[in-house]
């Protein structure tokens, strides 16, 4: 240990690398098809509307000035109207004192655990899950069990439930009604917070709209009432490198996470925030569908390729929106081990354990079909399969 590392805070230790950052670093083919990273394909970012509405902002000083000036800690005025004003097409009552914009959907997860969670209590998580949110409630101290283990014991002093209901990471899959219905009952049953992540939700890829478990939760109450916090991202809608997220809960909430957001970084980028206002009813009228049309292409060619290069031992989920696909292989195979061949032979994924809690799925993997084409997507399962027979 060098000098430093005994000086850093015990925070500070127990934050751990991204296994997906890793990936990035491995020896690897030169031609190798990642399938392994969630996301967006950068080709079709909405660059036309983007450069529009910033060159128009650009081109007028006081408009520009205010563009390029601090803002509201709980984010720009227009934009947070604009966000109200979608989540209620999505069943959520809502005002904008309901609203925190946020650097990304990641920053909210980091200020609710800072807000809900201390050391050695409890938070509950689907299993796989997010590794992401598992890396913020580690950091903070937290014990982190699955819903199925809650259930076995369960215990009072939940800090906070945390799940994704529509097109999960990685499994894609979505929470039935009573899934959902059971996860607001438990918030309620142990008086915590159940923290929506929707970060997929637009990425809808069957036709049927998603719905969250805020609006559901909305039938029978007010949203100040609600104990379901909403967070969602423009992350996947249209770019990542925005870094806008935002947070939909009770008043009094977004009142502490914008104290604690104004003590971290003050507001999310306003050049960024004014961006997405100007091209949001693009963003979410045009631009997704085009999304939905290319990455239900990619799906379906990622399923068939699925189907037509492995043998019934190994199985696969069946994603109705998203970027993935969640792959268990036979018991014996450590898919942390088998990525190093994986990667030599010119293929990447994450393995299964990096979405783990207590180290399981370790025979588990996710592909994303996210970020490459159509052809690529064939030959990289083509390759993978036959990194995995000769695993067998
Ligand atoms: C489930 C989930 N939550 C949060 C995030 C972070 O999103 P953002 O880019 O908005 O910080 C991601 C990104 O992949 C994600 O998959």
């Amino acid at each position: 240990m060098t000098p430093w590392q005994s000086r850093f805070s015990p925070y500070a230790s127990r934050v751990t690398p991204s296994a997906i950052f890793e990936l990035t670093t491995m020896p690897r083919a030169p031609d190798t098809i990642n399938l392994g990273p969630g996301e967006p394909d950068a080709s079709m970012f909405p660059v036309g509307a983007l450069t529009k509405v910033l060159s128009q902002t650009l081109q007028t000083s006081s408009v520009a000035q205010r563009a390029l000036q601090y803002t509201v800690n709980a984010g720009y005025p227009q934009l947070r109207q604009k966000i109200c004003d979608y989540m209620r097409t999505k069943g959520v009552a809502c005002s904008v004192e309901n609203i925190l914009v946020t650097n990304g959907a990641q920053q909210a997860l980091d200020l609710l655990t800072e807000l809900f969670v201390r050391p050695s209590t409890k938070v509950v998580v689907q299993a796989p899950t997010y590794p992401g949110a598992l890396g913020v409630f580690k950091a903070d101290g937290a014990e982190v069990v699955s819903i199925d283990q809650h259930k076995k014991s369960p215990r009072d002093d939940i800090a906070l439930i945390y799940a994704t209901a529509n097109f999960h990471n990685p499994t894609g899959t979505s929470l039935s009604l009573e899934e959902r219905r059971e996860l607001i009952a438990l918030a309620h049953m142990s008086s915590t917070v159940l923290v929506e992540d929707d970060p997929y939700e637009t990425i809808s890829l069957d036709g049927t709209p998603s719905h969250s478990m805020l609006s559901l939760e909305l039938h029978e109450r007010s949203i100040e009432d609600a104990h379901t916090i909403y967070v969602s991202t423009f992350s996947k809608s249209a770019a990542p490198g925005l870094r806008v997220g935002w947070v939909v809960a009770p008043a009094v909430i977004i009142e502490r996470l914008t104290l604690l957001k104004q003590s971290e970084d003050l507001q999310a980028g306003t050049l960024a925030q004014v961006a997405v206002a100007g091209a949001m009813d693009f963003i979410m009228q045009e631009h997704v569908p085009r999304l939905r049309d290319a990455y239900r292409a990619r799906r379906d060619t990622m399923l068939s390729a699925l189907i037509e290069n492995f043998g019934n031992d190994v199985q696969w989920t069946q994603p109705a929106g998203g970027f993935f696909i969640w792959l268990s292989l036979p018991p014996e195979i450590n898919t942390s081990v088998l990525l190093s061949r994986a990667a030599l032979e010119g293929v990447t994924y994450v393995p299964g354990s990096a979405f783990s809690h207590d180290g399981s799925f370790s025979n588990a993997l996710r592909l994303s079909y996210s970020s490459v084409g159509t052809p690529l997507i064939s030959e990289g399962v083509r390759r993978l399969a036959a990194v995995v027979r000769g695993a067998e």
